[in-house]
Formats: C-alpha cells, sequence, structure tokens
C-alpha cells in the first residue's frame, strides 16, 4: 500500500488531535519514506486500518513514533564540533558561576554523554545542569541507562581523539557483557525529560543550546519556530550550536546571532 499525500495529511491531522504530536511541520522528502517503511514493515492493509490502529493503541503510537523519527547518532559525533567547544565555547562559560546546557534532540544520549566527558575534563562538569531531551520517551530511556555495545568503542575512541580528548576513552566506562556502561557520575547533573521541539514551549533559560541534526528534518517554518524558541531560552551572550548541518543564514532571526564558528554553525546572541 502506498499513501497518498492526502491520506498523509489526515493521519498526522488525527495523531495530532489524539496525542498532540505534530508532524505537519516535518520536511516531506524524509517523513513519507519513513512512512512508507513502517507500513511495509508493520504489514497493514490500509489508510484506514493504520489510522484506527494508531489511534487506538497507545504503545502502537509510541512504536511508530520512533520508527518515524531518525534517532541516528554516535558519541562525538563530527569531531571537530567538540574541539570548537572546547576552544571557543567552554572558556566563556567557565566565567559563570553556574552554566546551565539544553541538549535538545539528544536521542539515545551519545552526544550527552560526549558532552559531559568534555565539560568534565575542562572542569566545568560541577557546576553545570544539562537538561537532556528528545520528542521520544524510549531513546530517552536508553539516554538514561548510558548503556552501549562495546563494539563502538573503538570508532567512539577515535572520535574522542580526533575531539582533543585529554584521557584514555576507556576511563569513563565499564565493559559488561558485550557492553561499555557508562559511569554514572556522568550523569548525575542531567536532568532527562520529554519535550517536543514542534509543540512545548520554553522551559528555561540556558548559557548553551546544542541541537543537532534534527532542524534538517523540519520544513522552514517549524525550523523557525525552533529558533524563535532557542532565542527566548537564551539570554545576550548565550551560545547556540547547531553542527555543520544547519544554518541560521535563511533565518529572519539571524541578526540576533553572531558566528563564532561558520562551520560548526556556532552562534553568540548578540540581542
Ligand atoms: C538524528 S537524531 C540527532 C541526535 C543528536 N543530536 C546527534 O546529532 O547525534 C534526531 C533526534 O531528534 C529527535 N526529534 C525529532 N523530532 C523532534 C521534536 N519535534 N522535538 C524534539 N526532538 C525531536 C528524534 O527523536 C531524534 O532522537
Amino acid at each position: 500500500m502506498v499513501l497518498e499525500d492526502d491520506q498523509i495529511e489526515d493521519l498526522f491531522v488525527s495523531v495530532k488531535r489524539r496525542y498532540g504530536y505534530d508532524f505537519t511541520g516535518y520536511s516531506e522528502a524524509s517523513i513519507k519514506r519513513r512512512l512508507q517503511k513502517f507500513i511495509e514493515t508493520s504489514e497493514i492493509q490500509s489508510a484506514g486500518a493504520l489510522r484506527n490502529h494508531l489511534l487506538q493503541d497507545e504503545t502502537f503510537f509510541r512504536f511508530f513514533l520512533d520508527e518515524i523519527t531518525v534517532n541516528v547518532t554516535e558519541m562525538f559525533r563530527d569531531p571537530l564540533f567538540f574541539a570548537s567547544l572546547k576552544k571557543n565555547v567552554f572558556p566563556l562559560l567557565n566565567t559563570y558561576p553556574f552554566i546551565k546546557i539544553w541538549d535538545a534532540g539528544c536521542a539515545s544520549g551519545e552526544e550527552l554523554y560526549s558532552l559531559a566527558i568534555f565539560l568534565d575534563e575542562d572542569g566545568l562538569y560541577g557546576k553545570s545542569r544539562i537538561y537532556a531531551t528528545d520528542i521520544s520517551q524510549r531513546v530517552l530511556d536508553k539516554a538514561m541507562d548510558g548503556i552501549y555495545p562495546i563494539d563502538l568503542m573503538k570508532e567512539y575512541t577515535g572520535n574522542y581523539i580526533h575531539a582533543g580528548g585529554k584521557r584514555s576513552f576507556s576511563e569513563y566506562y565499564t565493559a559488561m557483557y558485550g557492553n561499555a556502561i557508562f559511569h554514572s557520575s556522568l550523569k548525575k547533573n542531567v536532568m532527562f525529560s520529554a519535550h517536543n521541539l514542534a509543540v512545548d514551549e520554553s522551559f528555561n533559560e540556558f548559557n548553551l543550546i546544542v541541537c543537532r541534526n534534527v532542524l534538517i528534518y523540519f520544513k522552514r517554518q517549524l525550523q523557525e519556530r525552533v529558533i524563535e524558541l532557542f532565542l527566548k531560552s537564551l539570554p545576550v551572550f548565550g551560545f547556540l550550536a547547531l553542527g555543520n548541518k544547519e544554518t541560521l543564514s535563511f533565518s529572519s532571526f539571524k541578526n540576533h546571532f553572531e558566528e563564532i564558528d561558520r562551520l560548526q554553525k556556532i552562534y553568540r546572541r548578540i540581542n
């Protein structure tokens, strides 16, 4: 079964009404592809059946949510991003008595633990609070666990070294039964919470907001909503770190920011 555009729209309107999740602002090509894949694997026969199943069965909806959002991530992903934070942002954060950071769209936590490790190495972790949010509770649960397959550690160690890590990466986890269990001290200053960038409001003020590989899945209008939300959540001189796949260049809010790192898309609010 292939869903027509109006059937997809209908489906998203019903989902929004029932659960408050709004996918109408997601970029069409990517969401259609994932929706189609979901239909094929779940063996649902008609648009009506899919709609009914989603509206009546919340567990099925949670599964759907995970399948149509992209959760791919890794530790010290794009190592030069972390190198830039260390060089251009952390020294300024260090001038504050207390640091509040929002990792928006943190997925299963690899980005979050990478941040925690670098904050720790630069002596900033003790005075930091990190708010780690995502639309999906399932990936947040994984983030809270902080347990990842040991096979990935070779690649992550390479990323860590490339980013400028100072220690031996294996100091941060305990290897057990094929997994790397990251030390719980890395999450002692982390608050995990579900937050939907498409519909929820600002919930605090932060010195640094990290949101990478999330806006690329949104249409322009939703991107603008999220950038405005970030603007409202940053004081003047607060940092917004978007990573090398995103940009503020097309945003009507761009004049509120100065560029700190052109490639890694790290900005500072100036007014
Ligand atoms: C590709 S992952 C990026 C993870 C991490 N930031 C990184 O760059 O490695 C995108 C994440 O955005 C989350 N996401 C998608 N839509 C969202 C929304 N409306 N609000 C909050 N998070 C959302 C997904 O659940 C997913 O975990």
